[in-house]
């Protein structure tokens, strides 16, 4: 059927049981932000209303996701549910060898102890707390490789993930290509606000690597929305399928680590892929340490089995564009009220830019994590600190890494909110905006020695 004009789309799918939320008092809200020590990691779930932490395990299952716990397989060794993953590994993605393991990071922690040897360097498309601190464990040192124009939350690159080629050649030339296990390529950029990296600078990357003899990893988290973005986006791409780009920006890397928890739609679970067999056969060794038994590694049956659904429902197209769809609502929503955001949206949430929000508080006075909590006070929205907190301090000099890049993420779980939810979203980080003359600077009052921003705590100035 030919369409005329413009037609609304709405999700492609119904709902089927629901989740109810508490409503809390801003009196209770003070309490429990001041409690949790303004960190929103250490809020209670059940104090938040609209819970846009992360997008990380808080998706919505299908009901076939649902039937696939049923059948799970709970043999110690060779679980069916391993086999129906690694299929769907070896179809969506092309990998040839599979691991499990129970999330993202317990990949990167294999990688990393395969790969890396100490004094080695890792050049990236903009570090990831877990990825980073796992290269920093196994003795690398991980360099940034991607394009200025992913530093910049006004820039209006379409492609702000890509690798800058440029810098990558110069890192080369600076350390020797031996000392460079792999280049770490991760698609979307999370910490850049979701950004995509193009075909083409997947291309490029893959040729130059090569010439060097240096391997790609691929950290697939969010293969499939950055797919779409090259669906939309990129010259040449609109008439291929999600399902044809992810496999596609896969045929260029030579092995991946996965959180499952995002794209593929489950709550726990995530994968090792590889093409070589040796480090294969070195890394299901070494999962079994860390992990469990090379056809579990840390999950159960039913997890492999819901997250082996799940992958082939994050590659269809209809999703995909409901999912991001949500995201750039909410976003245009945000700039039409002129609240400094991350331009263009990314794929995974909005991030508001606390250094324009907030232009009145120091950086070493955490602006986003003040903004973080503020939002909650107001409506009871949890959203994430994504700024000079979560990057920590740099392991030589113990100083504080200040990025660029201070924000408050507002990711949005795939199939969980309605647009409803997104409206009163918005309304709320207006109404924060409007008064953010009296928003103060804080100070960390404890600061844990890994991955500060989960457990610190922090006190108003
Ligand atoms: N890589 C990226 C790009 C991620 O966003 C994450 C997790 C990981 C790796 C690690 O995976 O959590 O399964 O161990 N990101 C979550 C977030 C925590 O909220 O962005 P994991």
């Amino acid at each position: 059927m030919q369409q005329t004009g413009k037609r609304s789309w709405a999700e492609p799918y119904k709902i089927k049981m629901v989740e109810l939320l508490k409503m809390t008092t801003k009196q209770q809200r003070q309490k429990a932000i001041r409690e949790a020590g303004y960190n929103t990691f250490l809020l209670k779930s059940e104090d938040v209303y609209i819970d846009l932490l992360t997008d990380s395990g808080t998706s919505a299952m299908s009901d076939r996701q649902w039937a696939g716990l049923m059948q799970g397989d709970e043999a110690y060794a060779g679980s069916k549910n391993f086999y129906n993953l690694e299929k769907s590994v070896q179809k969506h993605y092309g990998y040839k060898y599979m691991i499990p393991t129970h999330q993202g990071r317990g990949a990167e922690n294999i990688l990393s102890k395969v790969l890396i040897k100490e004094g080695d360097i890792v050049p990236g498309n903009m570090y990831f707390t877990t990825t980073r601190l796992h290269q920093e464990l196994a003795g690398g040192t991980f360099v940034d490789v991607i394009i200025d124009e992913a530093h910049d939350p006004q820039n209006e690159h379409l492609f702000k993930g890509n690798v800058d080629l440029d810098k990558l050649k110069n890192v080369i030339a600076e350390y020797g290509a031996q000392r460079i296990p792999y280049v770490c390529v991760a698609v979307t950029v999370n910490l850049a606000g979701g950004q995509p990296v193009s075909m083409e600078n997947m291309k490029q990357v893959r040729e130059l690597t090569q010439q060097h003899g240096i391997k790609v990893m691929l950290d697939m988290t969010r293969i499939a929305e950055n797919a779409y973005f090259i669906q939309q986006r990129e010259k040449g791409y609109s008439v291929r399928s999600i399902k044809s780009l992810v496999k596609e920006i896969c045929s260029y890397t030579d092995g991946a680590t996965f959180s499952g928890k995002k794209d593929a739609l489950v709550n726990i679970g995530g994968f090792l892929a590889l093409n070589d067999e040796e480090y294969f056969n070195e890394a299901s060794n070494l999962v079994v340490v860390y992990e469990g038994l090379h056809t579990y590694g840390g999950l159960a049956g039913r997890d492999m089995e819901a997250m082996a659904v799940g992958i082939e429902e994050s590659v269809q197209d209809e999703h995909m564009k409901a999912r991001v769809g949500q995201v750039l609502y909410l976003g245009e929503m945000l700039m039409k009220q002129h609240i400094p955001i991350v331009t263009p949206i990314g794929g995974h949430g909005i991030f508001l830019d606390a250094k324009r929000f907030l232009p009145h508080v120091r950086q070493d006075q955490f602006p986003a994590q003040a903004l973080a909590a503020e939002l909650y006070v107001d409506a009871g929205i949890r959203s994430m600190e994504r700024g000079i907190v979560s990057a920590g301090r740099n392991a030589r000099t113990r100083d504080h890494y200040y990025p660029k890049l201070e924000l408050v993420r507002l990711t949005i779980p795939r199939r969980v909110y309605t647009q409803a939810h997104m409206d009163v979203i918005a309304e709320s980080v207006v109404n924060v905006y409007e008064q953010r003359n009296k928003i103060k600077g804080l100070e960390m009052t404890y600061e844990p020695k890994y991955l500060r921003f989960f457990q610190a705590r922090f006190g108003r100035i």
